[in-house]
């Protein structure tokens, strides 16, 4: 993990400067020629001029190297966070979190985390002796009932995948602090980016992302990062990485690191386009119910408003045909590609039933609130125009 690097290594971001200025100038700039982007450092080792240490500072690239340590620094930096870890992928980076927990130990996780994450917890870490308790993580309250003397991590996912329900993150670190056992809360600020919401800032203990989706945001990377403001988290975080060594490669890392540099300026694009689009689906006689944090109808749309800047790109909507509609609907789009991820400048439809949640069994569906006839849209930064009449032709196919 990288520490805060402002003055440490050439121009780097400045704190006072705004988000939109520091992410521009994420890289370091201390490349030897000058050159503005990071290099791409594709080596596996480093060589020493004496034993004493190697020449600059990194010795081997599954610990350490230059280009991964701009990414590490500044996604540390967009997240408000001193420390930042970066890794192979977002599940990765939510196994080092996962980590931090032994056998014994309980963990309170929302009931519409990203299905692996819930995998992780409910079968990988219950291999290990770890209890998970599913609630409703939009309920400060439900958290707390189901918290015990042995609690050591409440996790939770704002907006949740696929539903869009926002979790008060205040309020639940307000649940977590109160807690005798001190436990951690991490947040999955994958949906929502830096650039909309920093969970550390309304007093989670750890962050992660996918960088795979918005922060990459070209759908041509796979990576993911934890991030903290916690020193003693940091070293026991960058200890999983360097231990069990699921670091991204140099072309991963710049990768993420060009997209975090246009990561406001799409974020903008994406939202305005899902308002666009939500706006479309609400109301509409072949759906039943839309889902976007940004209606005033969605259930939580004040909380939403007070923690994040904007509503966000992802939109889902349940048909009200079941899952035939919802099948023949994503068939008869054509800017929206059906695919599975997120967070790209490409529209995406996917049907979380059958494509990103398939591994749940029917009650678990059910309890994560994915019925048979919902589709997720990730709305991507098209032309508005083109992906209201995409939109708009696929329900007229339903209703003619
Ligand atoms: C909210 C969320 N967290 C984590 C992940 C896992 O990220 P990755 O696919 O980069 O491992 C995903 C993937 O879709 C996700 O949607």
């Amino acid at each position: 993990m990288t520490d805060e690097r402002a003055g440490e290594r050439g121009p780097g971001p400045d704190r006072d400067r705004s988000f939109e200025t520091r992410e521009v100038h994420a890289s370091a700039r201390n490349d030897q020629y000058g050159a503005l982007a990071t290099p791409i450092y594709a080596n596996s080792t480093y060589e020493y001029d004496t034993m004493d240490g190697p020449r600059g500072g990194h010795r081997y690239s599954r610990i350490s190297g230059p280009t991964r340590e701009d990414l590490e620094g500044a996604f540390a930096d967009l997240e408000g966070a001193s420390h930042a870890a970066a890794f192979a992928s977002g599940m990765a980076a939510i196994d080092a979190v996962c980590s931090l927990l032994t056998g014994g130990d309980h963990v309170v996780v929302g009931e519409s985390v990203y299905a692996e994450t819930h995998e992780l917890l409910t079968r990988v870490y219950a291999g290990y002796g770890i209890e998970t308790t599913v609630v409703d993580s939009t309920d400060p309250g439900a958290i707390a009932d189901a918290m015990r003397e042995e609690t050591a991590m409440v996790y939770a996912e704002t907006p949740t995948n696929p539903t869009l329900r926002i979790v008060d993150i205040e309020a639940t670190a307000g649940v977590v602090d109160d807690h005798p056992g001190d436990p951690l809360l991490v947040v999955d600020n994958t949906f929502a980016s830096p650039y909309l919401q920093r969970p550390l800032e309304r007093g989670a203990d750890l962050v992660v992302e996918s960088l795979t989706k918005y922060v990459g945001g070209h759908s041509d990377v796979v990576a993911g990062a934890v991030a903290t403001r916690e020193d003693d988290l940091a070293e026991e975080i960058a200890y999983y990485q360097y231990a069990r060594g699921g670091t991204p490669g140099p072309f991963a890392c710049f990768l993420a690191l060009r997209g975090i540099k246009t990561l406001s300026a799409r974020m903008e694009r994406h939202c305005r386009n899902a308002t666009a689009v939500a706006a479309l689906l609400d109301g509409h006689d072949a759906v039943e119910r839309a889902y976007y944090p940004g209606l005033e109808s969605h259930p939580n749309h004040a909380v939403a408003r007070e923690q994040m800047a904007d509503f966000g790109g992802m939109v889902s909507a349940e048909f009200a045909g079941g899952r035939e509609a919802a099948a023949a609907f994503a068939a008869d789009l054509d800017v929206f590609v059906l695919a599975e991820s997120l967070g790209g400048v490409e529209s995406l439809a996917e049907h979380p039933a059958t494509m990103t949640h398939q591994d749940f069994s029917r009650e678990e569906l059910e309890r994560a609130g994915i019925p048979p006839g919902l589709v997720r849209l990730s709305v991507g930064t098209e032309h508005r125009e083109d992906l209201l009449r995409d939109v708009e032709d696929s329900l007229d196919g339903l209703t003619s």
